[in-house]
């Protein structure tokens, strides 16, 4: 945005809301409607939802649950008014997806349904003109659901590894199913990528290794109890051992192909992948960033071996194959002066340099005493070794589309400088972390595939009423909403940035939402609050087309903390009393919503 920008996307903005309120709230000119909600039949085969009669069958030809990353790419040729919608769902609530009485009675059919609302989707959406909202297509030719067993081919240097070889893929190179799918990225190539992000509670396992303990894999039941039905999910089992190095990729689907084979990159490493992001640089190398979510883990960046060729999807496809991975180490340059608390640094301002670690580079290994297997598979570890910097949980990384600057979501790290725990430093700037922060890099010479950084901090999260040093690059803190726990990013076509929040209810007590962010110009850090997603919920995969004023989000987990008998939330069909209408439930369903100027046409 430079000074003085304006959007077609004007708003007042709304005040935060109670998080004990079961709302979705939107600013005044504006009204929502969700798009596809948990269970909504996808296929013509699809039986309706039942959510008294669930089962596998029905379930996998379903919208899944926990819908996080979440993309709209249009269809060409078709006016504005055909896309698909690409979403994953990240995991499930049995506690509000099934009544007690039926968890106790049938925990297998409850596992089986619920393995069935993991995943991927692809749908299609259509609208009748470009100011009116978007409806899902059912049976249309794109609609695709990835589910536990959909074969998943390994790429880069770690495909057929003796690392990832089991009993039932001999070659190492084909998976079955994608876990804990968080945020992602849609490539310049028009592909989907998706981050493993919390596999490992997925597993049973020996938990004896040093890399299973660095991954939180451990030797108890897990809370699902998957390995109950399948084998391959209790890696202590003869020949599965390695079933869990298989999970914790990067994933890229092309939905645009609904029989094309998803891919698992090894080269961008192996760990808790929130997601990532992909840039082009000038000499045409594709950059993925991509940040490690969990407390005291690390930021990575992949740069292509080969080059971007415009309109050359199949070789564009192969980019993220084969390349180099970095790891950042930030240093401060008013280290000393940090006392945790959040304060500002005497020089004014959370700033330093920053250099990218190599981990692989040239096809080489650049950690001592691994293999470029081991430091791709185990890549915690690796960067352990060379040193790298110790972040506060690193959510949605992403380069800004038109200044390239890079974005690195913190979302909030509570053991922060606790303990034997790392301290405060001057870019992760406060003890117990409650309301996380955002950090800015400027990538030496504007090269995408530099090797050091400029960095600052944008935001220090929090909301000024309740903390004096939230901070908002300089911005007058009586000014801003507040804001807590951010997690997503997007970017519209004016420049600003927009952050979806996952967490502020137990931080600042609000439900979450969606915030706009000035970057430039003298209202730099001025963050403004446009909609509040429902009680227990988080917003996720935020999408803004501005020029259309149209606002998409993710509504995950709604009424989480609450029970099927007694839900928090009974969002989106809010169905109160009485008898639903058909296709309505009275329980919460995770949804992708519309937000657009009211009154709209369906
Ligand atoms: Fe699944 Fe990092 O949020
Ligand atoms: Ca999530
Ligand atoms: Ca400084
Ligand atoms: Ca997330």
């Amino acid at each position: 945005a430079a000074k003085g920008v304006t959007s077609k996307l004007d708003f007042t903005p709304i005040s935060p809301v109670h998080f004990t309120v079961d709302e979705f709230t939107v600013p005044s000119g504006y009204s929502w409607t969700p798009i596809i909600r948990w269970g909504d039949p996808l296929f013509n085969d699809s039986p309706a939802f039942d959510i008294a009669d669930q089962t596998e069958a029905a379930q996998a030809r379903q919208f899944g649950y926990n819908n996080d990353y979440t993309d709209i790419i249009r269809i060409d040729g078709e006016n504005g008014r055909r896309a698909v919608l690409f979403t994953n769902h990240e995991y499930t609530n049995e506690g509000i997806m099934f009544p007690k009485a039926q968890l106790d009675a049938d925990p297998a059919r409850v596992r089986a349904v619920a393995r069935a609302a993991h995943g991927l989707s692809v749908v299609e959406l259509t609208r009748r003109d470009k100011n009116s909202a978007w409806t899902y297509v059912k049976g249309a030719p794109l609609n695709r659901r990835f589910l536990i067993d959909t074969e998943y081919q390994l790429t880069g240097p770690a495909a057929g590894s003796a690392l990832l070889k089991t009993a039932a893929d001999p070659t190492g190179r084909t998976v079955k199913g994608t876990l804990g799918n968080c945020s992602g990225g849609t490539t310049p190539w028009g592909t989907i990528l998706s981050g493993e992000e919390n596999f490992n509670g997925y597993f049973r396992s020996a938990g004896t290794t040093a890399a299973q303990k660095r991954y939180g894999l451990s030797d108890k039941a897990t809370g699902r109890g998957w390995e109950l039905d399948d084998l391959r999910f209790d890696t202590r089992t003869a020949g599965y051992e390695n079933e869990e190095n298989r999970f914790g990729w990067v994933v890229e689907v092309d939905p645009m192909d609904p029989t094309s084979t998803p891919k698992k990159h090894t080269s961008l490493g192996r760990f808790k992948h929130e997601g990532a992001n992909v840039r082009i640089a000038a000499n045409g190398k594709a950059v993925a960033y991509s940040g490690d979510d969990e407390r005291f883990d690390y930021l990575y960046k992949f740069v292509s071996k080969d080059t971007y060729r415009e309109g050359d999807r199949a070789h564009n496809m192969t980019l993220l194959s084969e390349g180099d991975l970095y790891v950042a180490k930030f240093t401060g340059n008013s280290a000393g002066e940090i006392d945790g608390s959040g304060a500002l640094p005497s020089d004014g301002a959370f700033d330093g340099r920053g250099e990218w670690l190599p981990l692989v580079v040239g096809g080489a290994s650049a950690v001592p005493g691994m293999t470029v297997e081991e430091v791709l598979v185990f890549t915690r570890l690796a960067a352990d070794k060379v040193g790298a910097t110790k972040m506060d949980r690193c959510e949605d990384v992403e380069p800004h589309p038109t200044s390239g600057k890079v974005y690195v979501v913190c979302t909030n790290n509570s053991n922060r400088g606790k303990g034997t725990n790392a301290l405060a430093d001057e870019v992760n700037p406060r003890t117990a972390n409650r309301d996380g922060h955002i950090i800015e890099i400027t990538e030496d010479g504007g090269d995408q595939t530099a090797t050091a950084f400029g960095w600052n901090l944008l935001l220090v999260a929090g909301d000024p009423a309740k903390n004096k040093t939230a901070y908002f690059a300089g911005y007058p803190t009586d000014k801003v909403s507040p804001i807590s726990c951010p997690d997503n990013v997007a970017f519209d076509s004016s420049g600003y940035m927009w952050l979806a929040t996952d967490g502020a209810p137990s931080s600042i007590g609000y439900n979450d939402g969606l915030f706009r962010v000035t970057l430039e110009g003298p209202e730099r850090g001025k963050v403004e609050q446009f909609l509040s997603v429902p009680r227990d919920a988080e917003t996720c995969g935020p999408i803004v087309h501005d020029a259309e004023r149209h606002v998409y989000v993710s509504v995950q987990h709604p009424g989480e903390e609450g029970t099927f008998e007694e839900p928090h939330s009974l969002f989106p069909d809010y169905v109160k009393g009485g008898t639903p209408a058909a296709g309505q439930v009275r329980a919460p369903r995770p949804a992708v919503v519309q937000v657009l100027p009211a009154p709209h046409a369906k």
